[in-house]
């Protein structure tokens, strides 16, 4: 069953590019008087329902920086495109729904299985950042491949492991984070790809074309480490435990991408807030969402009792950038 809810909101004012911090997010929230997050509304629809969630259209203003043909504007100022990567962006410049939500798109058994081999990874001594203070308390492991500060793609420190010098303890570390890895890849993505491809197809062109342009320059790269290459639907999967209560933009997310999120345990509360939209909706384990979260500010509510593994998963917009402009990483 699905339940498609069009919000009686104007499409949402952007956060612009190249300027961001909290701050940025936080005026906006005083000046636009969002409610606090437990005072959101919930969206009224069944747990086990798909739900779709839009808003109005872009007015003539959003239009100039979205496209008149939904081209993605917001690269074009470079001038650096072909004839081929502009006519792959066309109509990807503005997703149809805001937020999606599938219920059940992870397996019991598979959740089970999640959570062991999260566990044992964890056990094992696996190398965490310092927790992103603008986001979340508790902190997050970025696990794959993305082009952050760098001229090409590459896997991340968290995925690397540096920081353990002992190599049998960093081999048994990255043994076990491979073995999460392949677990998401074997049993949760090709289910996630299937429901992108259903509801959000327009997006598939230019997954394509990252997918394409990495696999031909990484190929040695992600022989090495297979179970960290997520491509074509997402490049980093961010996994942590607990929630991110704060109200952030995602700024090194695309402007009109979908960052896909799943979540597993036997926790209650968490609910997923858009305070931007004037909505709260509920995010039950075991469920997915594709949410644009560098153009909606968001967060969760705080898990009300039992554990809560969650797994973001997204493109970073640097690697997207480098595709459409054709960056030559012949240097790798
Ligand atoms: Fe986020």
């Amino acid at each position: 069953m699905t339940t498609t809810i069009v919000l009686p909101k104007a499409f949402p004012t952007t956060f612009a590019p190249f300027k961001r911090g909290r701050h940025i997010v936080t005026g906006f929230s005083v000046t636009e008087k969002w409610r606090t997050t437990t005072a959101l509304p919930l969206v009224a629809a069944p747990h086990n329902h798909t739900l779709l969630l839009s808003t109005q259209d872009l007015t003539r203003k959003q239009r100039k920086l979205f496209g008149p043909s939904q081209t993605a504007q917001w690269l074009l100022r470079n001038d650096e495109f072909t004839t081929q990567t502009l006519a792959s962006l066309q109509n990807d410049g503005n997703p149809k729904y805001m937020l999606m939500r599938w219920p059940e798109a992870v397996s019991v058994t598979v959740a089970q299985k999640l959570f062991r081999r999260w566990d044992r990874l964890c056990l094992a001594g696996v190398q965490f950042p310092a927790a992103e203070v603008q986001r979340s308390s508790t902190p997050a492991l970025h696990l794959g491949l993305w082009a952050l500060s760098s001229s090409s793609p590459h896997y991340t420190a968290d995925t690397l492991q540096k920081q353990i010098c002992d190599p049998v303890k960093r081999g048994k570390v990255i043994g076990k984070m491979d073995k999460l890895g392949a677990l998401v890849k074997k049993e949760v993505i090709p289910h996630l790809i299937r429901l992108m491809a259903e509801y959000a197809p327009e997006q598939t062109r230019v997954q394509n074309l990252i997918h394409e342009k990495v696999q031909g320059y990484l190929q040695s790269v992600i022989t090495a480490r297979p179970a960290m290459y997520f491509g074509p639907l997402f490049y980093t999967m961010a996994v942590k435990e607990g929630s991110s209560e704060k109200v952030h933009i995602d700024w090194n997310d695309s402007m009109q991408k979908y960052a896909i999120v799943f979540c597993v345990g036997d926790y209650t509360g968490a609910d997923f807030c858009v305070p931007q939209l004037d909505v709260r909706v509920p995010f039950p384990p075991r469920a997915a969402m594709a949410v644009q979260t560098r153009l909606l500010a968001h967060c969760a509510t705080v898990v009300g009792s039992g554990r809560r593994l969650v797994f973001t998963c997204f493109t970073d917009c640097t690697l997207l950038e480098q595709v459409l402009k054709g960056r030559d990483w012949a240097h790798l």
